[in-house]
């Protein structure tokens, strides 16, 4: 692969929600979670942790609560004056989920801020310094190995879509697949073997648009 080849295919990515009932062997899942733990990390902490799961029962109940949640959202939010700008945006919450063949939990941890406690041991505060956790480090960390996990799944005929609409049911998720502190549900993604060609690429912002070059 090379420097062309190589954005060639990066852009042949696509969200896909729509699968076909085909299971995904448990080579190729785990092959996923191989390319995601080869993500940088803080300190290369890899403060993740993957939750895969194939179980049709499971994965029922999985939609059924985030579905229960979005319609719960929907019917409050149709009482109100924004019932026409919010439509069926509910539905984009769980939709991708009811046809995956696998979802996945990305999960990741906080560490304690080491440089802060330093500081305070060297007799200041250290709010009044910014460190690494300015960034949410462990957060950018598990959502590179979701990036990684996605790219995998492209190169492996899987379509995928990461989704953070699931939150909605963060609760009952986390309820059902025993996801407790100091683990935190990063969103879920829909993982299958595409039903339909891929969409057109959705418009992207000029690149002017999004860099400050400082040559
Ligand atoms: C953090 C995150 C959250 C997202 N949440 C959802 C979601 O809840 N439902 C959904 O259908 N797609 C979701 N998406 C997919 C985006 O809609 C999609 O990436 C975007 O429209 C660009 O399309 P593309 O991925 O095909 O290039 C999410 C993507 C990201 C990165």
């Amino acid at each position: 692969m090379n420097e062309e080849s190589s954005l060639t295919w990066l852009l042949s990515r696509r969200s896909i929600r729509s699968f076909k009932d085909q299971a995904i062997p448990r080579e190729t899942l785990n092959n996923l979670i191989v390319a995601a733990t080869s993500a940088p990390s803080n300190t290369n902490r890899q403060p993740w942790r993957f939750a895969v799961v194939s179980s049709r029962e499971m994965r029922a109940k999985l939609v059924d609560a985030v579905r229960t949640r979005a319609n719960h959202i929907k019917e409050i939010i149709h009482r109100g004056h924004h019932a026409e700008d919010f439509g069926n945006y509910g539905d984009f919450f769980y939709e991708p989920l009811l046809t995956a063949a696998t979802i996945i939990i990305p999960q990741y941890r906080n560490y304690p801020d080491l440089i802060a406690n330093f500081l305070a041991s060297g007799g200041v505060d250290p709010k009044q310094f910014h460190t690494a956790s300015a960034m949410q480090a462990e957060l950018c960390s598990t959502s590179a190995a979701a990036m990684v996990l996605l790219l995998q799944a492209h190169a492996s005929g899987l379509g995928a879509c990461w989704m953070a609409g699931p939150m909605v049911a963060r609760d009952d998720i986390c309820g059902l697949l025993n996801i407790s502190p100091p683990w935190n549900m990063v969103g879920a993604i829909a993982l299958g073997y595409p039903a339909d060609p891929p969409p057109a690429q959705k418009p992207r912002k000029p690149v002017d648009h999004v860099v400050q070059w400082f040559d």
